[in-house]
């Protein structure tokens, strides 16, 4: 049974009634329009705690001006009704006064240094404040002991990661895997904008990553890795936002670092896809 609730007194009493019998409780954010992805963020938050609470908040804050944030889909019974299959306890759905009590435009701002900047950031500016300001609003009012982000967004998991630890909330975060289709492409709300012959084509990017990472453990030159991935995926027809291997904890260039990240963001006819690979370098390698 999965409740819905819009009222935030009504949240916290829920909320509240768990934790004083000792339950743990979960949190998994949402934009709504959920899929196979999102419910096994919710299956794993269960494997964390006795009580999951799901938001689904399409926030303004994080949409640029030329990003659609009218036409972002929204399926809220759809959603309602995979979160009850998933095993979601409760369904926080706030309106925008709740959110923003002075509008969304006079919203105090949290804004995380230095990994905003770059990658997604450098080319959607602005939207990791807004993110970082709506998770600390939804931290503020679920009051969850531990939350879970998906890895696919994974400079939002380095942005929240920096924001509960230099701001000290009190929250556990977990990383969830990506979940792929078949050929590995990525499960994203956007794969619907794909049209049928985009759609195969998309799963060059796992590919690519996958020849990135095999690339540095091989001893290629960072550079020539980047420059490589690059230049195949602009053959396979894709505008190239970025193609890089990273450190995995605050995303800087490093090839000699162990852990790492292979991330790419290109642009497939009219959709943007973002996908990354982890992986160690051995000390050995290059
Ligand atoms: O990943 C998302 O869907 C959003 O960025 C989040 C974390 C729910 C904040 O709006």
């Amino acid at each position: 049974m999965t409740t819905v609730i819009d009222d935030l007194a009504q949240l916290r009493d829920t909320v509240r009634g768990w934790t004083r019998a000792g339950e743990r409780v979960a949190f998994v954010p949402t934009m709504g329009n959920l899929h196979a992805g999102h419910f096994s963020l919710v299956r794993l938050a269960r494997e964390h705690a006795d009580r999951v609470v799901a938001s689904v908040f399409v926030n303004p804050t994080q949409f640029g001006p030329n990003e659609d944030f009218s036409r972002y889909p929204r399926t809220p019974e759809q959603d309602v009704a995979g979160l009850r299959d998933a095993g979601c306890d409760a369904l926080w759905m706030p309106n925008v006064d709740t959110m923003y009590p002075f509008g969304a435009d006079k919203a105090v701002q949290v804004r995380v240094p230095g990994v905003t900047d770059m990658l997604e950031g450098a080319h959607r500016p602005g939207h990791f404040d807004g993110v970082a300001t709506v998770v600390a609003r939804l931290f503020l009012q679920v009051q969850p002991d531990v939350a879970v982000f998906g890895r696919k967004d994974y400079q939002q998991l380095a942005v929240i990661r920096y924001l509960v630890r230099e701001m000290s909330f009190p929250v556990e975060i977990v990383a969830a895997p990506t979940m792929r289709e078949a050929d590995g492409l990525a499960m994203s709300s956007r794969n619907q904008y794909l049209t049928p012959d985009e759609r195969p084509q998309a799963a060059e990017i796992h590919r690519v990553l996958t020849s990135m990472r095999d690339a540095i453990v091989a001893g290629t030159a960072r550079e020539k890795v980047e420059s490589d991935a690059t230049r195949r995926l602009a053959e396979a027809g894709f505008d190239v936002d970025y193609a890089v291997v990273r450190r995995q904890d605050l995303l800087e260039p490093s090839a000699r670092d162990e852990a790492l990240v292979a991330l790419i963001a290109a642009r497939l006819g009219r959709t943007r896809l973002i996908d990354n690979l982890e992986f160690q370098r051995p000390a050995s390698a290059g």
